[in-house]
């Protein structure tokens, strides 16, 4: 956190920060049919927004997923962290027990690969990044998938693409964990993936995470006009 303070607050002020958070927010929310346009991480605000507010969030909520997932906390030997963002997710769950993997972070955004990197050597973890997308190619089996927050950005052919590329071909050894939002309009996919995942021996769970906020992300939230006291998420587990 303070490293990330320390770099996205040099050139920005509080307020601008708060500001683009509520744009970011309203991005996520209201305008979801123009993320594939990219326009989420545009400008330096928002990037700040998202690195400093859903970068910790993420990171809480898929600790606490993993941690709560009995076998999921060692994630093995590489863990592929798909549309990494600035890597908190994938951080989280590769430092979340066992041995920490060889973590390999995939972004179609050339910002998040380069913030992703830095997470990652900011955790002490082996890993490279690449900008690509969620259809490129992956490390071999076996190999442990993350995809936290990303399904729900993929158009309708890349998301049906994704499930049975994850389901169909996986091996013994693979493990497959996907989080997102509970919100039904965010996800209005998420019953027929739970389904695949559940047909397939796997399991969906609903997460209620009690939180104390790291401050510079409990300001961010109270200036944002949330107060989480809690964090929740869904997520499929195989
Ligand atoms: C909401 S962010 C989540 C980031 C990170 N997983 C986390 O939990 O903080 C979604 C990320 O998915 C990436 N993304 C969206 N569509 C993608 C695609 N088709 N291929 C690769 N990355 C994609 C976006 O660039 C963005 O960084």
């Amino acid at each position: 956190m303070q490293t990330l303070e320390a770099r996205h607050l040099a050139d920005l002020t509080f307020p601008e920060v708060s500001r683009a958070l509520r744009a970011l927010s309203s991005a996520y929310v209201e305008r979801r049919g123009r993320l594939g346009e990219g326009t989420a991480l545009s400008g330096a605000g928002k990037r700040a927004a998202f690195a400093l507010f859903y970068g910790p969030m993420h990171y809480l909520l898929v600790r606490a997923v993993v941690r709560g997932l009995p076998e999921a906390a060692a994630a093995g030997r590489t863990l592929v962290d798909l549309g990494c963002g600035t890597g908190a997710a994938g951080a989280a769950w590769a430092t979340a027990g066992g041995p920490p993997p060889r973590l390999v972070g995939i972004d179609r955004h050339p910002w998040a690969v380069g913030e992703a990197a830095r997470t990652y050597r900011e955790f002490g973890l082996t890993a490279r990044t690449e900008r690509g997308d969620t259809s490129g190619p992956w490390p071999k089996s076996p190999r442990a998938v993350l995809a936290a927050f990303t399904v729900n950005e993929l158009d309708q052919a890349a998301r049906d693409a994704l499930l049975s590329r994850l389901l169909d071909r996986r091996l013994p050894g693979d493990r497959i964990l996907i989080v997102e939002p509970i919100a039904r309009s965010i996800s209005p996919w998420w019953n027929g993936w739970r389904d695949a995942f559940v047909s397939a021996g796997g399991r969906a769970d609903e997460w209620r995470v009690p939180v104390t906020l790291p401050p510079l992300v409990a300001k961010l939230d109270r200036a944002a006009g949330l107060n989480h006291r809690e964090l929740t998420a869904r997520s499929l587990w195989l």
